[in-house]
């Protein structure tokens, strides 16, 4: 039978559109961004999206007889009987459509006799059928033959998501992550889609267990599914693929300004953490090989017995005198801090949170118990408020010792007696709930503490890593994709799966470099640091029980060219800083597949091995055993090889030299590139000189300067640089002056010479 619509009320920018059965609401947020709600007895808060973001939008709405026609200046939304909803772009061309048929789900093969096989062996039958609880939903939409996906944040495989279905429910699964994985450590459900040469995104603000399949079951649809919840998603339009992407973090929020020795580079391996002396031995050696540095990494063993806020006493100093000596040598601290509270009766923060009825509990009432790193543990409920700030409290002790950030793990949550249960007793802030609803946003939700508990008692820009996530928490932490594995298969899959944690408002992301799980090579490790060199989050990281990959301990030629990519890269940090400012600014990514820059050529839309970072660099990275050699690709425009300074066009494939030692680089002709200082690690005073490097002869470029820490930026103590090139003439101007610390020498570098300039009385004068 028919669903009719009745008619449409209309309150402000919202819609009720009056269907027999329920109304369906549309929002009109911003001209460009129209929520879909439909109220199914479920809360309707959201933990991606924090205060009011509508804006005054006008718009039109019209009976049309057989629909209803809702225009805003950049979409139009028909909506049609059976809430059937259609979406075109200002000008006519379609972007989301509702498919009319129905779904056949994929062929299983199941026949009775396999079926009562399996019910034999203990499997959910019903599951295998396809069928659902009564309060599963699905939303399907049409798909025509050239539609392209991309988004969904860490999912495994190749960039271009068309034809593969995940689901979203965070995971923890130590086995070697392969494109078959439907589901990592991150809940980021915002697709971006081309139709037709015309981008659009759908952000599904949904936290219960949910499915997309992407044109796998069909080419006529792709769907999306979840258990429960409410219909709550967007409606993204945009004039590319970038404007989709900064209305969803207008949505969702951006990536905020990071300390600046965060982009340095970062040490890590499980295990270094269980002694002083050991943390030290590394400390020297990255200084003695002359390797730059900003970051040691503490995992689990430095604590006392895995209880999370103490650190152990029977082999380290003070843990403050020991931070010092280390911040005196360049190097700043990180700790890992799980979820899991041990229990234990002399422990205070298991007794605190006991007391104050802070941790999750089973249905009977009882608190919950899982085991984690410290044996039995406990798990804070990070949905509630007051569970956030006891957690952001309990920060102080690592920033009262002089820890630079904290690393947030295991918050999926993982857990080693079998997953925590649907039915266990959570908090939606005041609503109590279960896990089923709150699991996908259980590291959100720590993730945010963290970040508070920094912000507050530090005083500095928080620097979280975390390894679970749900949309919008690019706002509180920087993540990391897990325990990947020493696999050429992953350093392969490094490239798309940050190009779409980029895409999907996670511009600040990164592997760990060399690979996690299992042994490296001194050939995998090498292609590694240079194919990661614009990677964010720039940190080797390993699984205690594998073999050592700091990269002295393979010796040459693996030392040497090591040390040369980490040193290129604090050439680069200049240039990644400004692209940290303008992602702030526009929430579009540091590092990007090349669709997101050229999306109107379709030879990248499948493009998994090469990348971008902002408009300028293009890097194409051997991530194949044994090769030396390589085809890239140049899109449209003008092309300039790092390393010789030889000219290509685009539109075109070269094949690169790519001995062991070379990373094959390019450069955008007309492109200025801030050029860092050779240095150990980030400095905390300012610097007082600049260099520029032009590559071209026609270009004009914006430089930001802040002093890299704090918050001051927020009060206007920064300073934009405007730097010119044009028929053999170089201009320098402050275009906005906030901060007291402007260079006092800026130095240009053209392809033939050099042009330095002085800061005299507010100017930069050639000398
Ligand atoms: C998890 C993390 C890994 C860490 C280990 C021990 O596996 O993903 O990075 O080293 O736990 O804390």
């Amino acid at each position: 039978m028919t669903n009719k619509l009745i008619n449409f009320t209309k309150d402000g920018q919202k819609i009720i559109l009056n269907y027999q059965d329920q109304p369906l609401e549309l929002t009109i947020l911003t001209p460009e961004i129209i929520r879909v709600f439909q109220d199914r007895g479920n809360a309707s808060n959201s933990y991606a999206i924090e205060g009011d973001k509508k804006i005054k939008t006008d718009f039109d709405i019209e009976d049309k007889g057989d629909h209803t026609e809702i225009t805003t200046e950049k979409l139009i939304v028909k909506a049609y009987d059976d809430k059937k909803i259609d979406v075109y772009d200002e000008k006519g061309d379609p972007l989301i459509m509702d498919y009319r048929g129905t779904r056949t789900p994929i062929d299983r093969q199941m026949d009775k006799e396999h079926l009562k096989l399996a019910e034999s062996e203990g499997h959910d039958v019903k599951k295998l059928l396809g069928m659902h609880d009564e309060n599963y939903y699905e939303i399907i939409k049409t798909l025509a033959s050239d539609e392209q996906f991309y988004g969904l944040g860490d999912k495994t495989g190749f960039l271009n998501k068309r034809h593969y279905a995940y689901d979203n429910w965070n995971t923890d699964n130590p086995d070697p992550q392969v494109e078959s994985f439907t589901r990592l450590y991150k809940s980021i459900p915002i697709l971006l889609g081309i139709k037709n040469g015309h981008p659009y995104g759908i952000f599904f603000d949904n936290t219960y267990r949910n499915h997309i399949d992407l044109g796998k079951e069909s080419n006529n649809y792709y769907y999306y599914s979840a258990v429960d919840g409410n219909v709550d998603y967007y409606i993204i339009g945009g004039d590319s693929l970038k404007e989709v992407i900064t209305n969803y973090t207008y949505l969702t929020g951006r990536v905020p300004m990071p300390q600046k020795w965060a982009l340095g580079y970062q040490q890590s391996r499980w295990g270094y953490s269980v002694s002083q002396k050991q943390v030290e031995k590394i400390a020297e050696n990255l200084r003695k090989y002359d390797l730059p540095c900003d970051v040691l990494h503490l995992d689990i063993d430095y604590m006392d017995g895995y209880r999370v806020f103490t650190w152990r006493k029977d082999t380290y100093e003070a843990p403050e005198d020991f931070i010092k000596k280390m911040r005196k040598l360049g190097f700043r601290i990180i700790t890992i801090i799980d979820p899991g509270v041990k229990k234990d009766d002399g422990y205070k923060i298991y007794q605190e949170g006991l007391e104050k009825g802070y941790f999750v509990k089973a249905p009977d009432g009882t608190v919950y118990v899982n085991e984690v790193w410290p044996g039995d543990a406990v798990f804070p409920d990070f949905g509630r408020k007051q569970v956030r700030e006891w957690w952001a409290k309990n920060c102080k002790y690592l920033v009262d010792l002089g820890v630079s950030g904290i690393w947030d793990d295991m918050n999926e949550p993982a857990s080693f007696r079998g997953e925590v249960p649907e039915d266990v007793v959570f908090h939606n802030e005041d609503e109590k709930t279960t896990h089923r609803k709150m699991h996908n946003v259980y590291g959100h939700n720590m993730a945010k503490a963290t970040y508070e508990g920094l912000k507050k008692y530090s005083g500095k820009r928080p620097f979280v890593i975390t390894r679970a996530a749900y949309a919008g928490t690019q706002k509180f932490s920087t993540v990391w994709t897990g325990d990947n594995q020493s696999l050429w298969a992953h350093v392969q899959m490094m490239i798309p799966q940050l190009c779409n944690l980029g895409m999907s408002g996670f511009g600040f992301a990164g592997t760990d470099i060399g690979g996690f799980g299992a042994d490296t090579t001194p050939e995998l490790l090498t292609r590694w640091i240079e194919g990661a060199l614009f990677s964010p989050l720039y940190r080797n990281h390993a699984d205690r029980g594998t073999r050592s990959q700091e990269p002295w301990v393979f010796g040459e030629p693996t030392l040497s060219i090591y040390r040369k990519y980490l040193k290129l890269r604090y050439r680069f940090v200049p240039y990644l800083y400004d692209e940290f400012y303008r992602e702030s600014k526009t929430g579009l990514p540091i590092m990007r597949p090349l669709v997101l820059n050229y999306e109107n050529d379709p030879h990248v839309y499948n493009m998994n091995d090469e990348y971008m970072v902002g408009e300028d660099i293009l890097t194409a990275p051997v991530v194949q055993e044994g090769q030396t050699e390589r085809a890239v690709y140049l899109p449209e425009g003008e092309w300039i090889d790092f390393w010789n300074g030889v000219e290509y066009s685009g539109k075109n494939t070269i094949l690169a030299d790519a001995p062991i030692d070379k990373l094959p680089l390019f450069i955008r002709k007309n492109a200025i590139l801030p050029w860092g200082k050779e240095v150990s690690h980030i400095s905390d005073e300012p610097d007082k000189t600049m260099t520029f490097r032009v590559f071209g002869d026609k270009v004009k470029y914006t430089h930001y300067q802040d002093n890299g820490l704090d918050f001051n930026y927020q009060n206007g103590e920064y300073n934009l640089y405007d730097v010119e090139v044009a028929d053999g003439h170089v201009k320098i101007k402050l275009a906005y002056q906030g901060y007291a610390h402007e260079y006092q020498q800026i130095i240009v570098k053209l392809a033939d010479r050099e042009v330095v300039f002085d800061y005299c009385d507010g100017e930069y004068v050639e000398k």
